[in-house]
């Protein structure tokens, strides 16, 4: 089976491509490399001894991505690629906008016309807003606080219009809640150019003394110690559900959540860094930030009883593989 993994260089996308080649999955990435570098083809072969075919096409260019669906027998699409940090969504609206909508819309043009009618799409727990109790279900209703989230929010209702009017495709949108640890071989991790926008890479740039210090914002939230609780989910169980999703006979349109379940606070998972990697982490509480809310974790229970999602990594193995990825690269 020939899958199209959209923004398969990333974080999450590197390691399902990884996952799909050891399930014996033909695999096609396209990326325009925008948030990720071209070494990871090298990497992804050096762990899994085979090959995948790269494109470097911005998915806004409609005429290339033709041309590789002309070119390409295509099965299925697995869509991780979109621009993703919240505060420059928030800054920059219409680049978010025009990226993650124009190339969705293409891409989905495209598998129209050609007849491919099975997409797993990256969505986000974002999509649920402040969540009125806990954990989140994933018939909560929805809502959004910037525009990163809003793309997210958007297309998940275009997949919904279109499965209405065509409903041979077969679509599974899964939320994530809050990727991070790495590959166990060191080579594979959250890389982000520039300045990280996510919690851990910022973690580690600190403990490497890469940055100087990481700005909690805000612990007098109604938690465990007043920081922000979020899902954690080591990267290596997210992209797993991705392969669970493929495989999956349910067809139709599908939600999934994917977390663990459990809440961990903000200082829990800085605490657990230091202890497990034995570094120290230099931090400071500053205000709230706007947007933020106070705890968000999910109920798995849907994706464990349709899909067989079962998260086997702890938040120790999270902590551990993200730091042994930046160490390994340095
Ligand atoms: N990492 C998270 O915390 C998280 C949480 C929820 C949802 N998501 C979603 O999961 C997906 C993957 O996230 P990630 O953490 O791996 O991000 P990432 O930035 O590491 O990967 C996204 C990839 O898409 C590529 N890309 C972006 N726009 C493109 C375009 N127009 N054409 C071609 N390639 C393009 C980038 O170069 C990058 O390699 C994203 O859609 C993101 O919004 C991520």
């Amino acid at each position: 089976m020939k899958i199209l993994v959209t923004g398969g260089c990333g974080f999450i996308g590197s390691h399902t491509v990884v996952d799909l080649l050891n399930e014996g999955y033909e695999v096609i990435i396209v990326d325009n490399l925008v948030n990720s570098k071209i070494d990871v083809l090298d990497k992804i072969k050096k762990i899994t001894n085979k090959s995948v075919k790269f494109y470097q096409y911005d998915l806004c260019d409609y005429t290339k991505l033709d041309s590789l669906f002309k070119e390409e027998e295509i099965d299925a699409v697995i869509h991780f690629a979109g621009l993703k940090a919240v505060s420059e969504s928030v800054e920059k609206p219409l680049m978010y906008y025009e990226n993650n909508l124009y190339s969705t819309i293409n891409l989905l043009k495209c598998m129209m016309k050609y007849n491919v009618k099975k997409i797993v799409f990256s969505s986000s727990a974002t999509v649920y807003g402040s969540p009125k109790s806990l954990p989140i279900y994933e018939d909560f209703p929805l809502s959004t606080t910037n525009p990163y989230g809003t793309t997210k929010l958007m297309i998940e209702n275009i997949l919904t219009d279109l499965y209405k009017a065509d409903n041979s495709f077969d679509i599974t949108i899964l939320r994530y809640f809050n990727p991070i640890g790495a590959h166990k071989s060191g080579l594979l991790g959250e890389d982000p150019n520039g300045i990280p926008n996510n919690l851990m890479p910022y973690i580690v740039k600190v403990a490497t003394h890469e940055l100087p210090i990481l700005s909690i914002f805000g612990d007098d939230y109604d938690t465990v110690d007043g920081t922000g609780v979020r899902d954690f989910i080591h990267v290596c169980d997210l992209s797993y559900g991705h392969v669970l999703a493929l495989k999956n006979k349910k067809e139709g349109l599908k939600i999934y959540n994917l977390g663990t379940g459990q809440g961990t606070s903000v200082l829990e998972l800085v605490k657990m860094f230091e202890k497990v990697n034995n570094v120290e982490v230099n931090y400071k509480i500053v205000g709230r930030r706007d947007g933020d809310i106070a705890s968000c974790y999910a109920s798995n229970k849907k994706a464990q009883e349709e899909l067989g999602f079962k998260p086997k990594y702890n938040l120790e193995d999270m902590c551990r593989d993200s730091y042994n990825f930046v160490k390994s690269n340095r």
